[in-house]
């Protein structure tokens, strides 16, 4: 299949477009300065230049914090620039992957968010990536709406670099315990799109490593996994103020992928076990 990748530079593009190859098809993924999602006639222009049969929107504004004083531009690339895509792929009948985030929800629900739950966002990234779901389930009927949380890449910055980083400095660690929800490779995930792309199975998807935790006993893994010795203190939300609020619990429940692809996602444990050695492989080369 001929894929047009937006956002090539982005955490996930950066994994998905080896894997798209590697599982024969054809990435096309020009950067930013070509296909600037913003703008509808560039996207269209793309189109017509590589024909793809299908697109997949890696294309967007990730900052959750700054987000909420930049809430009108996050809403411009993660909503408005939806409907661009949305539009030339309705003209001209392309099937659209775009991913949102566990984010839309608000937290409150006890067990895991299902594709059924609604969302009610409490932060503006998650407002301005609901706006961009909207435009998908209002104007096509050939999508997947592919749901992700907690993601790290070997391309990207990322909580496991982050934690790595501070255990370089410091002997202990303050982590906040009351935010669930599931850590997600994207090398796992990129290996679910090609697979949706295959399928022709389209809908909305929650497509996360499986097993929830908290963003502590995350921290705890990636410290007792590279093996740093350093101490995690639990902390909560409130000792740890950020810009923007966050979901207590943004579980996601992964009904109907694993029925869909016959397979289950692996755990978020065996994710970051591969992840670290694939960075230490990385820079022993
Ligand atoms: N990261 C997470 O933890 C997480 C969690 C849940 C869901 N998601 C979703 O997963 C998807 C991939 O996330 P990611 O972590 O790979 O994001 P990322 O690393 O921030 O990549 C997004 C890319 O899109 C580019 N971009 C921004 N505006 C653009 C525009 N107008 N036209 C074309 N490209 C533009 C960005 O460039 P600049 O860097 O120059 O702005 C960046 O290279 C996103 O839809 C995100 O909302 C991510």
């Amino acid at each position: 299949m001929k894929v047009l990748v937006t956002g090539a530079a982005g955490m996930l593009a950066k994994d998905l477009i080896p894997c798209l190859t590697e599982a024969g098809h054809v990435a096309f993924a020009p950067p930013e300065n070509d296909l600037n999602i913003t703008k509808q006639r560039a996207i269209r222009s793309a189109v017509d230049r590589f024909e793809p049969e299908v697109i997949v929107n890696c294309a967007a504004y990730t900052k959750v914090d700054q987000a909420e004083r930049e809430e009108h531009l996050a809403t411009i690339i993660n909503g408005l620039a939806v409907q661009n895509l949305c539009l030339v792929c309705q003209e001209c009948d392309i099937p659209l992957v775009h991913f949102s985030t566990d984010y839309v929800f608000d937290g409150t629900k006890d067990g895991p968010y299902t594709v059924y739950d609604q969302p009610n966002p409490i932060n503006a990234y998650g407002r301005s990536k609901l706006l961009g779901e909207k435009y998908v389930l209002w104007l096509l009927k050939k999508f997947y709406l592919v749901r992700t949380s907690w993601l790290f890449g070997i391309s990207g910055s990322n909580f496991i670099e982050t934690m790595l980083t501070l255990a370089e400095k410091q002997k202990e660690v303050s982590v906040v315990n009351d935010q669930r929800g599931c850590p997600t490779w994207t090398q796992h995930l990129s290996e679910v799109v090609v697979s949706l792309i295959e399928s022709r199975r389209y809908g909305v998807y929650h497509a996360t490593n499986s097993g929830p935790t908290t963003w502590f006993e995350y921290a705890r893994e990636i410290f007792c996994l590279a093996g740093t010795g350093t101490e995690v203190v639990p902390i909560t939300s409130e000792q740890f103020p950020t810009a923007a609020r966050r979901p207590k619990n943004s579980v996601l429940d992964p009904f109907p992928l694993p029925e869909v692809l016959q397979r289950d996602m692996p755990s978020w444990r065996q994710a970051l076990e591969a992840y670290l050695s694939l960075r230490k492989q990385r820079s022993s080369t």
